[in-house]
């Protein structure tokens, strides 16, 4: 088993909305993507790892880990993944793996990134991360009252790593970006062309830095897991 990190890094955090893009706020001493890194660069399997960053990206070079690629992020996430898949042209094969993981997740628990990959070896297409939805979900009616309760069994909130191949990830988010769509993750862009990757549970620890507050619920994860592993 051998695969390559995607990690879009490009964007500018308008949600958390502090001096520096949320990436590289600072989470119990380390940025938060240095924390995205970790179990990647750690990991025996991971044949290479490309980051698309923003233009004139600041805080990249004090903290760019040895061999780390760096490409040039896009407006949208979905571009930036596609500019980093190109920088790996010549160096993955068509069929080998890519894992795709925000750069705004500190806290992709080893045994996740694990059972992704031991779930999807030798599957043809490939699978994302996802965690069960565990509250009531109501759909509203725009005007701040509850239009319905939407029924909550089968419905998951995607999470990264996605890991798909590399020739059918690049050409899906090609005739996405032909069409003028754009992806919120990976696994929408192979589902438009038809395609059902594999719904893989992960935990719901694996947060996506969105606002401030959840800088602090990763930094409580973080050291309870630092604690137990003393
Ligand atoms: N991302 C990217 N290129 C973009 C937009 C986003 O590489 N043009 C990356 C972000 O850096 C992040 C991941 O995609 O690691 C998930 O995006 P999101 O959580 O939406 O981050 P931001 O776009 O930075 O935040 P916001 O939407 O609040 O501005
Ligand atoms: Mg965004």
């Amino acid at each position: 088993m051998r695969y390559w990190l995607v990690m879009p890094a490009a964007g500018i955090g308008r949600r958390f909305g502090a001096g520096r893009p949320k990436q590289y706020a600072i989470l119990r001493g380390r940025t938060v993507i240095e924390w995205a890194l970790a179990p990647f660069l750690g990991d025996r399997r991971c044949a290479g790892a490309v980051v698309a960053l923003a233009a004139h990206d600041p805080y990249w070079p004090d903290i760019a880990p040895a061999g780390v690629i760096a490409a040039a992020g896009g407006a949208e996430r979905s571009h930036s993944v596609r500019n980093a898949l190109a920088a790996l042209s010549g160096r993955a094969q068509p069929h080998d793996w890519v894992l795709v993981h925000d750069a705004a997740r500190p806290c992709l628990p080893v045994r996740d990134l694990d059972s992704l990959l031991s779930r999807l070896e030798g599957h043809p297409l490939g699978g994302l991360l996802a965690a069960p939805a565990a509250d009531t979900l109501k759909r509203d009616d725009g005007e701040g009252e509850v239009a319905q309760t939407v029924e909550r069994a089968g419905l998951w909130r995607a999470l990264t790593p996605q890991m798909f191949r590399y020739a059918p990830l690049c050409e899906a988010l090609d005739r996405a970006h032909e069409a003028r769509r754009l992806p919120t993750d990976e696994a929408q862009a192979l589902e438009w062309l038809g395609h059902r990757p594999a719904l893989i549970e992960g935990s719901a620890v694996n947060i996506k830095i969105t606002s401030g507050a959840d800088l602090a619920l990763a930094a409580a994860w973080l050291q309870s897991a630092a604690e137990s592993s003393e």
